[in-house]
């Protein structure tokens, strides 16, 4: 019988079934003791928040009424109205600041007795100051860093316990560009067992890399919080990206009482796959600590292995090959959201930098989100991580200057522990334009926070965003500190950097600040203007507040983009450049005075819609095959029109009008564009582009009738009901035969129903004073956006989009299955 069982297909099946049992009972059991390691609970949901001084809010108990219930990442100044009066004043996006009062009430489960507990933020606009129960935990003054609390002596177990969270943005201006207020990234609650591994504790590098063997080293820093020695296990494990162990190491160590300890771990990799660009290939560790075989904690580190330097001659290599840095500098606001984080606007953003050919992000001018560095290790970003804008000596009256003295090293320390395990970020920045660079006190701060970061880390360059070129009157970089010299702007001068900087490395760590509103054409359009044309010096600007589109307007201290990248394109010693800016922002809007209240800088407008010179970026960073042509093809009859076109991948472009060529066309020696000058009659412009005769592109813009209906484009067909996830409908109003209306402006109403909601509208217009967050928004050049968030229900969502006059439209969008499940 037993041999029967053994040998029959039943008795397969049989064995089979018990080792899938058996399988799924250790992965039980595996679940079970990573519930024992680290708990990290998201601390979103739910809090009370009142703006205005409410002192009493910090104590234990008070009356909540009038108080409203919200979730975070919160952002209140993008919920108020724009006024010219708002303390932020236009340069800072003209919206309001104040105080703000956060509550949230919880309760902590009593198996968490034994526990270390922790409350963790992102990062809070400005001058936040927490309690809990009304216990004073601490201040930190800087908006953009991460920092936490201990929680454990305060708390009250199975009762309601309640964190006070005071925002304090009131000191104003504080800022040269949009800041926001509030909460405005994650919060994180975390219960660690006594014996941990310290906040930001581990630190991973890769001391060798080829494409044969990699050699990582991680350490690891432990914290013993009990009152007796401890006998420990430290294991980690390096996965790949599909979850599979490829190398792990144990190993016992002993630990003293209220003691640290650092414990390094070194592995080989044989045949690694390497981090870069295009494939980001991402592996990760993950490190437990045991004691008699429990799960005492756990903690994964993010590994990308890659091997990167900056030369004096050639420029930047990743993993042994030369590297133009293609970058773009990116405030932190996300448009009509406000400062608040989502992951999923911050994905958008950057896939359309990634589509345009974009390798590299500097983050202007402090440190950004922890989930936009998990994004730009995983999209393939080579990243400059910025700590400051301003050191002792302030730009604008309020600013960090103000707290420089008791928090520049904790800031900077707190930047380094938390970013430096990103494969990402390949260059630590201490300061964008700061002002020692002009007199000696330069010199004894710069070498303190370059001597600060490499007592963290060795392993990336420091440089500095500096604008003195003449070495005699730059102080920062006379402290002969730097490793890597950023310079901002006046291009004309980059060539000649090596005579003046002999032996340097070179970046152009921000370049360009051209303005351009989306769709807007001013002619002709080889008119080059600088707005303003010099400090304080007037200018006949656009009366409806806008720049015009074409490649021709910069600030005086700019350039066009042409220029800059033509000078770069060339200049082997350069590393590459960050343009000013990936996207518009809120704030900063140079040229106009208010009601204009975002910059006009962006390669992309604030509703994420590109500009045109969007296409010249991707005809030269992207390989992939550009042809775009513009204007549009609306104007008055026979106006003589300028039209442009991007091409790559092409040695000729022809043009042709109503199937008339107006003739063949192809950039010369350094050309970066081809134009045309048309009179204009209504119809069809058509390009070709062609390589050895053979058609490659082909573009065709027509002149629209009148505006008809909308039409709506979500950027995805399904969403996941997680409460969390956006989808970002562009709305085009369009004539009668599906044509973009160029200038159409209609207003267009939204309602949204299912399970969504709508949480902000935009059309890119720089001077539009109507509000973000509304159900309404008029188009600006044709096109308009309204973004809606997962409202949590399991239901497909509907947008009903209507214009008086015009034909309505819908659009459904369904749940993701796969994800939910
Ligand atoms: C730079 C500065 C940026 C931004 C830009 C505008 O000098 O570093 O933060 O202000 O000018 O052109």
């Amino acid at each position: 019988m037993k041999r029967l069982i053994k040998n029959s297909r039943i008795g397969k099946v049989f064995f089979a079934l018990m080792l899938i049992c058996s399988f799924a009972a250790c992965k039980k059991q595996e679940k079970r003791e990573i519930a024992e390691g680290r708990i990290v609970q998201n601390f979103n949901k739910d809090w009370n928040f009142q703006l205005g001084k409410h002192s009493e809010a910090k104590d234990d108990s008070i009356d909540l009424t009038g108080w409203r219930t919200l979730d975070v990442p919160h952002d209140w100044s993008i919920e108020g109205e724009f006024s010219e009066e708002h303390p932020t004043k236009p340069e800072g996006g003209a919206l309001p600041a104040g105080i703000g009062w956060y509550r949230k009430s919880f309760e902590v489960p009593a198996d968490w007795k034994e526990r270390d507990i922790f409350i963790s933020f992102d990062g809070v606009y400005r001058n936040s100051e927490v309690w809990i129960n009304g216990e004073y935990l601490g201040k930190r003054p800087f908006g953009y860093i991460s920092f936490q609390y201990e929680l454990t002596p305060y708390l009250k177990f199975e009762a309601s316990n309640v964190i006070a969270v005071k925002v304090d943005n009131s000191a104003q201006p504080n800022s040269r560009w949009y800041t926001g207020s509030g909460i405005y990234r994650n919060v994180h609650l975390i219960a660690k067992s006594k014996i941990h591994i310290d906040h930001w504790g581990t630190f991973t590098t890769t001391p060798f890399v080829s494409e044969d063997s990699a050699k990582i080293n991680l350490k690891v820093k432990l914290k013993n919080r009990r009152d007796t020695l401890k006998n420990i296990q430290i294991k980690s494990v390096i996965l790949d990206h599909a979850g599979q162990k490829i190398a792990d190491k144990e190993r016992n160590v002993e630990i003293s009482a209220e003691d640290s300890l650092e414990v390094t771990q070194e592995f080989n990799i044989s045949n690694p796959k390497l981090w870069d660009t295009e494939n980001p290939y991402l592996y990760s560790i993950n490190t437990s600590i045991l004691q008699n075989g429990k799960l005492l904690d756990n903690y994964k580190t993010p590994l990308g292995i890659r091997e990167f330097y900056f030369d004096a001659e050639k420029g930047f290599f990743l993993n042994g090959e030369l590297t133009k840095i293609h970058g773009v500098c990116l405030h932190h606001d996300n448009g009509a959201l406000g400062a608040a984080i989502n992951i999923h606007a911050l994905e958008r953003k950057l896939k359309l930098l990634k589509d345009m050919g974009a390798n590299a992000i500097r983050m202007a001018h402090n440190p950004p989100s922890p989930e936009m560095l998990e994004l730009t290790d995983k999209m393939g970003f080579i990243v400059q991580d910025e700590a400051f804008d301003v050191w002792k000596k302030g730009k604008v009256k309020e600013d960090y200057q103000t707290t420089w003295d008791d928090w520049y090293e904790k800031d900077l320390k707190a930047m380094l522990y938390r970013d430096r395990n990103h494969p990402s970020i390949m260059m630590w920045s201490i300061g964008n334009e700061i002002r020692e660079q002009f007199d000696s006190t330069g010199l004894s701060i710069t070498k303190e926070l370059i001597d600060i970061v490499k007592s963290i880390d060795t392993t990336r360059p420091v440089t500095s965003a500096l604008t003195e070129n003449i070495p005699e009157k730059n102080f920062i970089w006379q402290s002969g500190a730097l490793d890597l010299l950023g310079f901002n702007y006046k291009h004309e001068a980059y060539e000649d950097l090596p005579n003046r900087f002999p032996n340097q490395k070179f970046i152009s760590s921000e370049s360009i600040s051209g303005l351009m509103s989306r769709g807007s054409y001013d002619m002709p359009s080889n008119e080059r203007r600088n707005w303003p044309p010099a400090h304080n010096e007037e200018f006949d600007g656009n009366e409806d507040y806008t720049v015009s589109a074409y490649d021709q307007v910069s600030a005086y201290w700019g350039s066009t983009h042409e220029e800059t990248w033509k000078t770069v394109k060339k200049l082997d010693h350069m590393a590459g450049m960050f343009v000013w800016t990936g996207f518009d922002y809120l704030g900063e809007p140079i040229p106009y005075p208010y009601p204009a209240r975002s910059s006009y800088f962006g390669i992309i407008d604030l509703a994420g819609f590109p500009k045109d010179v969007y296409y010249m970026y991707k005809s030269e960073w992207n390989k992939e095959d550009v042809l775009h042509i513009f204007p549009h093809w609306n104007w008055e009859k026979e106006k003589t029109i300028d039209v442009w076109a991007y091409y790559n991948n092409a040695d000729q472009v022809e043009l042709f009008l109503n199937g008339k060529s107006l003739g063949t066309k192809s950039k010369k020696a350094d050309d970066l564009h081809i134009s045309w000058r048309v009179e204009y009659e209504p119809g069809t412009l058509k390009a070709i582009s062609r390589k050895n005769g053979k058609t490659v592109l082909e573009k065709i813009i027509k002149s629209a009738g009148d505006p008809f209906k909308i039409k709506l484009e979500p950027n995805k067909s399904e969403f996941i009901a997680d409460g969390d996830d956006l989808i970002f409908v562009t709305v085009d109003i369009v004539d009668k035969d599906g044509v973009l209306a160029p200038r159409a402006e209609n207003l267009v109403n939204f309602e949204v129903i299912g399970g969504g909601k709508i949480v902000g509208v935009d059309n890119g217009y720089q001077a539009s004073l109507e509000s973000f967050k509304a159900n309404k928004r008029k188009a600006f050049n044709g096109k308009c956006l309204v973004i809606i968030q997962s409202n949590g229900k399991n239901e497909p969502i509907k947008l009903q989009a209507n214009s008086e006059g015009l034909e309505s439209e819908s659009v459904s969008i369904q749940i993701n299955k796969k994800a939910k499940s």
